[in-house]
């Protein structure tokens, strides 16, 4: 099993001794976003003190040194989720890249009366792009309907889905209830109905493995600031056909073939025709570093720990009886719960008080709270380098929350 105390002499957000309000912090907000070790900022810090040049514009070392890293990133990103390297394109994050699928393949591709499928446990960047593109196009949002726990499943993608279904867009592990769907069989079912299929992997590929040939999903979304790497860095990967069918949204220089003043212009093949103007370069040589750490750790390894985490903080939170968890049985590392008549951003600022990092509120999934009929919630999410500790930290302050204000000043 992993040991997060050695991980942690990687990670200067611990070696550097933050406290929150006197307190040794405690992170447990890595569904938002995660620490960096010093491989990932030291290759940043390479970038801007040894390599800064621009890339695929300049016929001399310090350019081809760029261009290089690039390709390496593009490598390593393949290699994590079993793709080509001319697969994968270069985002800001995943926002980024599923916006880059609305605009760039759904709204060249749908029509009015195509449907897309969705559901209530989405992201805002899962749902906001396709209310776009039914505006665009007069296509429909279909929402697939959840199990009484909150899961996605097979017999309901059943259900929603038609031969007007041209898109199903989905997170593998929502960002809130953190179960884990079955994708491959709803890949399955999507394409038997002539749908694209989109997957948003924010909160899968920074824990598990992602394997895009085995799901056979024709998108993948992810965000690299969740994976240990630089904010602003996020990755696409497409079907090398489906990208080809793909047009990009972002026009400018690096992604053309030629121009004339005709207004004619013909565009490079993915990935580059996605990566107009200068790219994120030093976030893109931070990637290489957050992907081979997660390499060298084992994604099974990431998994089993995190798993093993989330069930010893189960087992010690569900013993509190003024605690209600919403997804015990969730296979990731988040957990979702209120203090009993304790607003949840009221409980959040009380275990910032204690030092512990939560977030709280609707996690930008904002229709799912109909679902889970509160107006709040609480979140503590996991990453390998928390530690029983941090849980013991956690059940700890929130034991007291039926005391709420005494324990607030105790
Ligand atoms: N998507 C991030 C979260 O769920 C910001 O917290």
């Amino acid at each position: 099993m992993l040991d997060p105390y050695k991980i942690r002499k990687d990670f200067p957000m611990y070696q550097n001794h933050i406290t929150m309000q006197g307190h040794p912090l405690v992170w447990l907000d890595n569904a938002s976003t995660t620490f960096k070790p010093y491989q990932v900022i030291e290759k940043i810090d390479y970038y801007y003190n040894y390599g800064t040049a621009n890339s695929h514009r300049g016929d001399y070392d310090l350019c081809y040194g760029v261009d290089v890293q690039i390709m390496n990133t593009r490598k390593a990103v393949a290699k994590l989720i079993n793709c080509e390297w001319n697969e994968v394109v270069f985002t800001a994050g995943t926002t980024a890249s599923i916006n880059l699928i609305a605009s760039g393949y759904a709204k060249h591709h749908l029509k009015e009366g195509d449907e897309i499928i969705v559901s209530e446990a989405e992201h805002a960047s899962n749902l906001l792009p396709w209310f776009d593109v039914c505006k665009a196009t007069g296509a429909k949002l279909v929402f697939i309907e959840l199990t009484p726990e909150g899961r996605l499943a097979p017999e309901n993608l059943e259900k929603a889905i038609s031969d007007k279904t041209r898109i199903v867009s989905l997170a593998q592990i929502g960002n809130v209830l953190g179960y884990l769907a079955p994708i491959k069989e709803m890949v399955k079912i999507a394409h038997q109905h002539g749908a694209v299929f989109c997957l948003d992997g924010a909160q899968t590929v920074p824990h598990i493995k992602v394997d895009v040939k085995e799901l056979d999903c024709d998108f993948l979304s992810f965000s690299g600031h969740k994976m240990l790497g630089p904010t602003g860095i996020g990755v696409l990967y497409g079907k090398y056909d489906i990208l080809k069918q793909t047009e990009p949204y972002e026009m400018g220089g690096g992604m053309n073939n030629k121009f004339f003043c005709t207004g004619e212009a013909t565009y490079l093949d993915p990935p580059y025709k996605f990566e107009a103007g200068t790219q994120n370069i030093a976030g893109i040589f931070g990637l290489e570093a957050a992907v081979n750490y997660l390499l060298d750790l084992g994604m099974e390894n990431i998994e089993e720990y995190e798993r093993w985490l989330k069930k010893y903080a189960i087992e010690k939170l569900s013993k509190l009886d003024n605690i209600t968890i919403y997804n015990s049985q969730s296979e990731s590392g988040i957990v979702t719960f209120n203090i009993k008549d304790v607003f949840a951003q009221d409980a959040a600022t009380f275990l910032n008080h204690k030092g512990i990092a939560c977030r709280s509120g609707q996690h930008c999934a904002k229709v799912l709270i109909d679902f889970l009929k509160t107006p709040a919630t609480v979140r503590a999410s996991f990453y390998f380098y928390n530690t029983t500790e941090d849980i013991d930290a956690l059940v700890d302050a929130v034991k007291d929350g039926g005391n709420f204000l005494d324990a607030f000043f105790n």
